[in-house]
This record gives C-alpha cells, structure tokens and sequence, in this order.
C-alpha cells in the first residue's frame, strides 16, 4: 500500500478531510488533548491554523492515497518564548481505515525532514502512555523518550500520563545555532526544497 502514498503539503481543499480524521480519533479517545466533551475544531479554525503556520514556514503536511488525504502531521512552536524558537513539537493523524499500513512510517520521516530543512533543531513529542501505536511509530523514527508526565489529562474518566518524547534534527545542539530572522530560523543553504510541490494554497 505504501508504495501509492503521496506526501505533500496540505492545502485549504485538504481540511474537510483533516477534520474529518481529526474527529474520528478524538470519539476514539486517543487524542492527548480533547475528550468528548469539548468541541474540536472547526474548518475555518484549521484554515487560519494553516495560514499562520505558512507563514512561519511551519510545515503541515498529508498523506495522499489516489486523491484521497488519509493522513496529516504538522509542527508548531514548542514554546511561544524566543529562547525555545528552535524548537518544534508535533501531531500526527492516520485515517482510521489505513492503521497500521506503514503510512505514519512514511509521513513522521517527512515530517522530520521539512522540520530540519526549515532549519529547526529539536522535535518534541506528548504522547499518552497508553498509545502504543504511536510510541513504536516514533521509537522507529529516532525518538527517544525523555519523560514521563504522570496524571496530566483527565479524559474518559481517568487520569492520563503522558510520555514525552524527543529528537535533535539536523546537528541539533552540536553547535551553536544559526541566526534568528524573524519568524523562523533560516533553513540551511544547502537544505532540500520540501517535496514534492510548493502549497498552492
Ligand atoms: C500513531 C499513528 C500515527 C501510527 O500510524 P500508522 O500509520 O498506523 O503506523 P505505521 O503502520 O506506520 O506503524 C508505525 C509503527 O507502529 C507500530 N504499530 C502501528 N499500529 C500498531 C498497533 N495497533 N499496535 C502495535 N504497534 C503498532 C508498527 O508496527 C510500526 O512499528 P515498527 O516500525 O517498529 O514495526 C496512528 O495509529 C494514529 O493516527 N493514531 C491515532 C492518532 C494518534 O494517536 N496520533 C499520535 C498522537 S501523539
């Protein structure tokens, strides 16, 4: 199945389908945040998301099986303070119908990749204790976990823990950082375009 999925940028045509995974997961009770009682986003909520993430060249990618978006991962800034700009932390969500099919395997390397190419150094990941999936997925992907925060989510009636996990990209902390422009630290110069196609959105 692999071999047909197509990583890319996501553009606004991709939201209804974004949201529609989303949804799926958060009635599922797997996602770290939301429990069923409150409302996830709307459409236009996750256009703006999009936007502003362009705009600090943040990267929001999908997965694509014959034009159809079966997944998406994303990064946002670890912390909003300047001291952490060259840091991400990170969401990543398959279609229920395409578990388990090597398409996080394919998706969370992407996603690591356009991280490094837009010139950030350390990935951070929360995931729930429970989540197996998701805990192989990055251990495969170069992940280490770095932490355990015990009973931070209540959902579902009960406490949750979660494992917090990390990666350096790029030379991560063996050398000082390039400098800051603004938004987003520079890429480096020799740093691949992100594949396949620029978002036309
Ligand atoms: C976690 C998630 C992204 C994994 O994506 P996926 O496409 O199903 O995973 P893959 O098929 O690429 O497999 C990745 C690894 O996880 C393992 N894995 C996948 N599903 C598994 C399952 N149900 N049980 C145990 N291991 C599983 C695979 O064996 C593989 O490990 P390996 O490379 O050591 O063999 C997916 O399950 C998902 O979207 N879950 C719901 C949302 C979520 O939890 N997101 C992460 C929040 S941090």
């Amino acid at each position: 199945m692999t071999d047909c999925v197509l990583i890319r940028p996501s553009t606004d045509d991709d939201v209804p389908a974004m949201l529609d995974i989303y949804r799926s997961h958060v009635h599922r009770g797997v996602d770290d945040l939301l429990g069923p009682e409150e409302e996830p986003f709307e459409v236009e909520d996750l256009k703006k998301r999009r936007k502003n993430m362009k705009k600090r060249r943040l990267p929001h990618l999908v997965a694509e099986i014959g034009g159809q978006v079966v997944g998406y991962a994303y990064a946002v800034p670890f912390r909003k303070r300047p001291a952490y700009r060259y840091t991400v932390k990170h969401s990543i969500y398959i279609h229920g119908g395409y578990l388990h099919a090597g398409i996080g395997r394919l998706l969370l390397p992407a996603l690591i990749e356009a991280c490094a190419a837009a010139g950030y150094l350390q990935m951070i990941g929360y995931i729930d204790a429970t989540n197996q999936p998701s805990l192989r997925l990055h251990e495969a992907c170069g992940f280490s976990r770095v932490g355990l925060l015990p009973s931070v989510g209540f959902k579902y009636g009960h406490w949750t823990d979660s494992v917090m996990m990390q990666r350096p990209l790029g030379p991560g902390d063996s050398a000082p950082p390039r400098p800051w422009e603004g938004t987003a630290p520079s890429p480096a110069p020799d740093s691949p375009p992100l594949s396949p196609a620029a978002d036309p959105a």
